[in-house]
């Protein structure tokens, strides 16, 4: 089993690009069953998305990958399309459980596998199959799947989510496309990558306007043979790095193909624990921070601070002064990479939903266990700014979402090597 080796307390600098967002592309690719022909750019080449076009593929569309420009071409020429997401391919990708929308949509059927459960949480797909029904769908489950239904078509409705859910807001959407009239969907997600799908599906056609957490979609009206899409950049890969350069880069860091608009509020707490930030249309610059102080933090859906930058921030928040509380208000159990935080030395506390973080605190090296895709960065993190040597086992964690995480860091002078 491969892992990395990191070489800690090294200075960053340089230049980073960041590359296109991953939870954006998954939908997108699950959106394509709707189109005739897709070309998909800024792809990353990460192991889910492999895995998505790999679903993609068996349920019979034609997929090529060209990896030297992360480019995916997409064609469904509607001959031998099997309405099933099988099991092995949804159980590392929870987002499998989103060509459910697509399938439902455009064949009137779909057999998609429960995705399970996961190391953060139990993650249930209820308020999937709740805006579904409301569309008219007739879902059963049985012996682990989904079997869904609509024999003369999903119609348009109003729905309101009673609470907010990317992957469910991302269902709903895909399954409202082709639904007779109008859907209104209410309390939705409105995360950057779901704005980067309703792009898509207007690119498809659609008649889709967003107000608020409102979102109005109506049957498709016109069908473009040809769709050529570029994905949003990754906030999540973007946000990772202005940790690293917050707490590593004596001299600049820049980080660039992105939009500071859409991280505002990450850019704030950075701001308001210490990090010397420069802002330009699509980079920014960041240098080391004088002083480290400690916040409050509670994890939010957008736009709030993200859940997927949480273990991220706890590592910087180790080399604050004074206690700093992060509470986690979107995942039950997405504190798994404390114990291995507290293994290298930082002072971590955990009460119900809140982590409570004394610094600041010398972190060492040693040998970690990497846990899920977030949690797993944050230790590459502890590791670059910890003292000698950090061993992280299990990356195949990081490999399902951050592209080539070590070259990037090589290039800004850090010490990384797999074996
Ligand atoms: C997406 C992201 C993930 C991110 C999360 C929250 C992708 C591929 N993944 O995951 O990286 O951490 O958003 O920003 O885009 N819930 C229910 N019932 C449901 C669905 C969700 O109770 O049917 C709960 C979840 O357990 C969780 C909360 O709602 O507590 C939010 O989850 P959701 O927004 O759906 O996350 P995902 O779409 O799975």
């Amino acid at each position: 089993m491969q892992k990395l080796i990191i070489k800690g307390s090294r200075e960053l600098s340089g230049k980073i690009s960041i590359s296109g967002s991953k939870n954006a592309t998954l939908p997108i690719l699950a959106a394509s069953i709707l189109s005739n022909q897709a070309i998909i750019k800024n792809v990353p080449l990460v192991k889910d998305i492999f895995t998505m076009v790999e679903l993609l593929n068996f349920i019979g569309l034609k997929t090529k990958i060209i990896k030297k420009k992360n480019i995916i071409e997409i064609k469904n020429n509607e001959k031998n399309i099997n309405t099933l997401a099988p099991y092995k391919l949804v159980k590392t990708m929870r987002a499998g459980v989103l060509v459910l929308g697509s399938l439902l949509s455009k064949y009137r059927k779909a057999k998609v596998s429960l995705p399970g459960g996961c190391a953060i949480g139990t993650r249930p797909v209820d308020l999937h199959l709740f805006a579904l029904k409301k569309l008219g769908a007739k879902i059963k489950i049985k012996d682990g799947y989904i079997f869904a239904q609509a024999k003369n078509g999903l119609k348009g409705t109003k729905i309101k989510f009673p609470s907010i859910s990317v992957g469910a807001t991302e269902n709903a959407l895909l399954a409202a496309f082709k639904a007779k009239g109008r859907t209104i969907l209410k309390n939705c997600a409105i995360e950057p990558e779901i704005k980067d799908l309703i792009k898509f599906l207007k690119k498809l056609g659609a008649d889709i306007s967003l107000k608020g957490r409102t979102i109005s979609i109506s049957e498709n009206i016109a069908k473009r043979p040809k769709i050529i899409h570029h994905v949003i950049f990754d906030r999540i890969e973007l946000g990772t790095y202005m940790i690293a350069s917050t707490l590593l880069a004596k001299k600049n860091l820049t980080i660039c193909k992105i939009d500071p608009k859409i991280i505002k509020n990450e850019l704030n707490v950075l701001k308001k624990i210490g990090a010397q930030i420069k802002q330009k249309k699509d980079s920014i610059t960041i240098k080391k921070a004088k002083k480290f102080k400690n916040i409050n933090i509670i994890t939010k859906p957008y736009p709030g601070f993200p859940t997927d930058l949480q273990a991220q921030l706890m590592v910087l928040l180790t080399q604050a002064n004074g206690i700093s509380r992060i509470k986690e208000d979107i995942f039950e159990n997405r504190f798994m990479h404390v114990p291995e935080l507290k293994r290298m030395g930082a002072q971590i506390e955990i009460k119900d939903k809140t982590a409570i973080i004394k610094g600041p605190t010398k972190l060492t090296g040693a040998e970690v266990m990497a846990t899920d895709l977030r949690a797993s960065v944050s230790l590459v993190l502890a590791g670059l700014i910890g003292e000698n040597r950090t061993i992280i086992n299990r990356i195949y964690h990081l490999d399902r979402g951050y592209e080539n995480l070590e070259s990037k860091l090589k290039k800004c002078r850090a010490k990384i090597k797999r074996i």
